[in-house]
């Protein structure tokens, strides 16, 4: 987190106002952070595949979306406050209080294979001050109650706050933008089954338990994907999209050792969910518990033919239409078996906050240099470095010198983000490239002026190599590995 905001990747959003709990300010290294990792996703997601369009919805959406995907009912999370300190917590995240623990001691002494936990629900519990407040210990808490987390809003100028009929929401998934638009995508795109609709954009959830730096935010960006595909053929493919993603992260240089599979217990699942197997990075290594270093950075769902029957005026219970408000039947007409079904959709979701988060801290390195002093060195993968290159002039008291790195920074300019730094000595120079995970650094100095070549060095080895000015932009794009 230090250096992140010391080298202008993250800042503490609205700092100068003592800031807004939990939100972050990309700065400009964060920004070409976060743009890398996208662009990687797309092109992997969208322009390496054959089945595979992309679409940019809108963050507001018409609130019958939620109505019938389930958000307005289902999309909150089980609440208390602390009487004591005021807190306000999330039900599955208390602790187990002194009395529950007294309790279950005495029922152990009566039957000594009686444990308590398990056998009440949450307000049970709660009636019984069996939880207690994570924060401040006291077993003072409310009721439980339900948080609905949809941020609200209010659609037009003459509308009042709590007027029904202009009430909206900031989208919590970008995944139904996508739903909604299957039909016109499948048909303007001439789309047949199997095939997948790709969107990258912000999401909005009013958590009650933000935190971790950037892992958990009320507004944060997604990168999801709907698969659709015939029923029947949605558990195959499933597996096979939980490993294609696993493999995804490995290329952005992630090491597997901080990868893990978790399948989603029942009881976890979404409401929509046949099966889920999350990615875990281990966001957490200084717990002790292993088991706590873990947490989600993707989901991959089966969401079985859920959402399309839930956004078609089609589908009937008892003869009665599910959904009112619909104008459209989502069904798909297979003209090779002749069969109309709903298709099924397999979901892989990933955050791109949090895959930024799982890259940086992956890249992060020290290593001690020859003096003894330890150098900071961020191991990005070429790809998702937002520098590719700096070019560093050697003396910059020499007009000769300067202009030449001004030059050469030019012509790389349009194949690779180049930047040109003159504010220090060469060792410092390096250092601060390492820092920020510059692939190369080069450098002109007096014998340039005559040889017409500079010095690569490179970050991961610190190891030189004199290149032909006139041949650098070639010998660096092969290096990174940028196609033409
Ligand atoms: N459409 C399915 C869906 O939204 P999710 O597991 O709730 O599934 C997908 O979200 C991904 O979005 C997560 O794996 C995580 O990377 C990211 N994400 C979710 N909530 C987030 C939050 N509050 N802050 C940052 N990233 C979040």
């Amino acid at each position: 987190m230090s250096l992140s905001k010391r080298r202008g990747f993250v800042f503490p959003s609205s700092e100068i106002y003592g800031g807004l709990g939990s939100a972050w300010d990309y700065g400009p290294l964060g920004v070409e952070l976060c743009n890398n990792v996208k662009q990687a996703w797309w092109r992997w997601m969208v322009h390496e595949r054959d089945d595979m369009e992309g679409i940019d919805s809108s963050i507001i959406l018409n609130r019958s979306v939620w109505k019938y995907s389930g958000h307005e009912d289902t999309f909150s999370d089980p609440l208390v406050d602390c009487k004591e300190c005021n807190s306000r917590l999330r039900a599955d995240k208390l602790e187990l209080s002194k009395r529950f623990h007294q309790a279950q001691d005495e029922a152990l002494r009566q039957h000594p294979l009686r444990s308590l936990a398990g056998t009440y629900d949450t307000q049970a519990l709660l009636d019984r001050k069996w939880l207690s407040c994570p924060n401040c210990g006291s077993d003072s808490l409310t009721n439980l109650r339900s948080f609905n987390l949809m941020f609200r809003t209010t659609i037009g100028a003459a509308a009042e706050d709590d007027d029904p009929t202009a009430l909206a929401y900031l989208r919590p998934e970008t995944a139904q933008g996508i739903f909604i638009n299957f039909l016109n995508v499948q048909t303007t795109m001439r789309r047949k089954i199997p095939f997948g609709i790709a969107q990258i954009g912000k999401s909005f959830r009013n958590e009650v338990t933000p935190g971790n730096f950037i892992f958990r935010t009320r507004e944060f960006e997604q990168m999801e994907m709907e698969y659709f595909v015939r029923p029947g053929e949605d558990e195959r493919v499933h597996q096979e999209w939980i490993d294609y993603c696993f493999d995804w992260f490995k290329t952005l240089g992630i090491s597997p050792d901080n990868l893990r599979f978790y399948e989603q217990p029942k009881e976890e699942l979404a409401h929509y969910a046949k099966r889920t197997v999350d990615i875990h990075y281990r966001f957490f290594p200084e717990r002790e518990d292993e088991e706590r270093q873990w947490d989600e950075l993707m989901g991959i769902a089966n969401r079985t033919d859920f959402d399309l029957k839930a956004h078609s005026k089609k589908p009937e219970k008892e003869g009665e239409r599910i959904n009112k408000d619909s104008t459209e039947d989502l069904s798909y007409f297979d003209e090779a078996t002749k069969e109309r079904y709903y298709p099924y959709v397999i979901e892989p979701a990933a955050g791109v906050n949090r895959t930024v988060l799982a890259v940086l801290m992956d890249a992060y390195t020290e290593k001690v240099n020859d003096k003894g002093e330890k150098r900071v060195i961020l191991r990005l993968h070429p790809e998702l470095a937002p520098i590719k290159v700096a070019v560093l002039p050697l003396a910059k008291n020499k007009p000769e010198i300067v202009a030449l790195a001004h030059a050469v920074k030019k012509e790389l300019q349009p194949a690779m983000r180049a930047v040109y730094d003159d504010t220090g000595g060469i060792g410092k120079l390096y250092a601060r490239q390492d820092e920020i995970g510059t692939p190369f650094c080069v450098t002109v100095d007096h014998q340039s002026l005559e040889d017409e070549a500079v010095t690569v060095r490179d970050r991961d080895t610190w190891g030189q190599e004199r290149v032909k000015a006139a041949e650098l932009q070639e010998y660096l794009k092969k290096r990174l590995g940028i196609a033409c």
